[in-house]
């Protein structure tokens, strides 16, 4: 299967090819190599035999998250020179690096753009440069906003709130970028991901270890609105084994394609109830006011990924939800970090983050 994968990208590269067992090792380079999903898709490549490097500017991420055998350096994807510096001689680029979040966008618009769109744009001028055979760009399903859910790749994008606008806009920038310097490009549209790694004492994003986090230090879950907001959820490996597809199957340049589970969706509440089932813990949420531009209901059609990439759901919700629990056991609980800056502290911010409630 390796080998198969791996000659849909080398048949893009002129150069023979060997036996499977031979097979070329591709350069691979990961932004956001020390964040949640850059560090699994980056320790995937590592294992398969891959050369792999990566770049993180640690605004988010975790240097215990780097998966061994990585060439890493600290470096902002803003930075032109070091990204091209970074990417000299790579045939792939997965581009994870981001601030992704997306409640906070509504009230930090400025760094949301900077390290989603502005950082997009760095990593693409090096990838251009270096002439990179592929460059497969980690958007967000933010790019559907309001539309109608389950959300399809060919429904227009109508983004809600900065985060998502940002994500559309480094999207359009990728397309544009690629096909005029001669790169095959390759959207990836993940739902919340959920699995080991994440980081779980971030206020602002990652709705299940932030609720797992406080249970297991005894506190209550704050729910914004009513909690009847529906949302699906993936495990991490069910988005990492369709994303080193999309980085090397060929016929793909081009396409925009979801990735996440179409089966099992659930609403906040039912989250909360879940987790409070799994931890044993007595439920009793606290509700608070709904964040501005929140979207109710967002789920994903999974249809073209299990069309172009044979994508299949491996991992249920609950055993999802475990693995963090798990993680987050095993590593202890945390204070939440509030690190991020607020640049609009207007009446629209919610308490949680004003009195730094959560
Ligand atoms: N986790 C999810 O639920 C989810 C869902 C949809 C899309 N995504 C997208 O997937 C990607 C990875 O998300 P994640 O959950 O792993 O987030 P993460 O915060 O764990 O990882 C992102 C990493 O990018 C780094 N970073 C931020 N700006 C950077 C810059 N300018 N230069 C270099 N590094 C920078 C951060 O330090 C962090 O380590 C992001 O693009 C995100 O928007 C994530």
């Amino acid at each position: 299967m390796v080998g198969k994968l791996h000659r849909g990208i080398l048949s893009t590269i002129s150069r023979p090819l060997g036996p499977p067992t031979e097979r070329f090792s591709l350069k691979v380079f990961v932004s956001g190599a020390a964040g949640f999903l850059g560090s699994h898709l980056a320790d995937e490549f590592v294992k398969k035999g891959d050369t792999v490097a990566g770049c993180d500017n640690m605004i988010g991420g975790d240097l215990a998250n780097l998966p061994e055998g990585i060439r890493f350096e600290e470096a902002d994807c803003c930075d032109v020179d070091a990204m091209t510096r970074l990417t000299q001689g790579t045939d792939l680029i997965y581009h994870c690096a981001a601030i992704a979040t997306e409640g906070l966008s509504v009230f930090s618009p400025a760094i949301i753009a900077k390290h989603v769109y502005e950082n997009t744009a760095g990593i693409l001028a090096a990838a251009a440069t270096n002439q990179v055979k592929r460059f497969v760009f980690c958007s967000s399903m933010a790019r559907y906003g309001t539309g109608d859910p389950p959300f399809r790749e060919d429904q227009p994008a109508t983004p809600e709130d900065p985060y998502g606008i940002a994500k559309y806009a480094a999207e359009l920038l990728t397309a544009n970028v690629c096909e005029t310097h001669g790169m095959e490009h390759v959207i990836a549209v993940p739902h919340n991901i959920i699995g080991p790694k994440q980081k779980y004492d971030d206020p602002y994003r990652n709705v299940a270890s932030i609720m797992i986090n406080r249970m297991l230090q005894g506190q209550q879950p704050i729910i914004y609105g009513d909690g009847e907001q529906r949302r699906t959820f993936s495990f991490v490996q069910d988005c990492v084994d369709p994303l080193v597809k999309m980085g090397t199957l060929p016929g793909l340049d081009g396409e925009v394609i979801n990735i996440g589970p179409d089966e099992e969706t659930v609403t906040i509440n039912e989250l909360a109830r879940i987790l409070a089932e799994l931890l044993d813990f007595d439920l009793d949420p606290f509700y608070v006011t709904i964040r501005p531009r929140e979207v109710k209901h967002a789920t994903c059609s999974a249809d073209k990924a299990r069309r172009l990439l044979g994508y299949e759901t491996k991992v249920p919700l609950r055993d999802g939800l475990q693995s963090i629990i798990d993680w987050i056991r095993a590593h202890g609980t945390k204070p939440f970090d509030y690190h991020l800056p607020i640049e609009i502290d207007s009446p629209l911010l919610p308490e949680t983050w004003r009195k730094r409630l959560i």
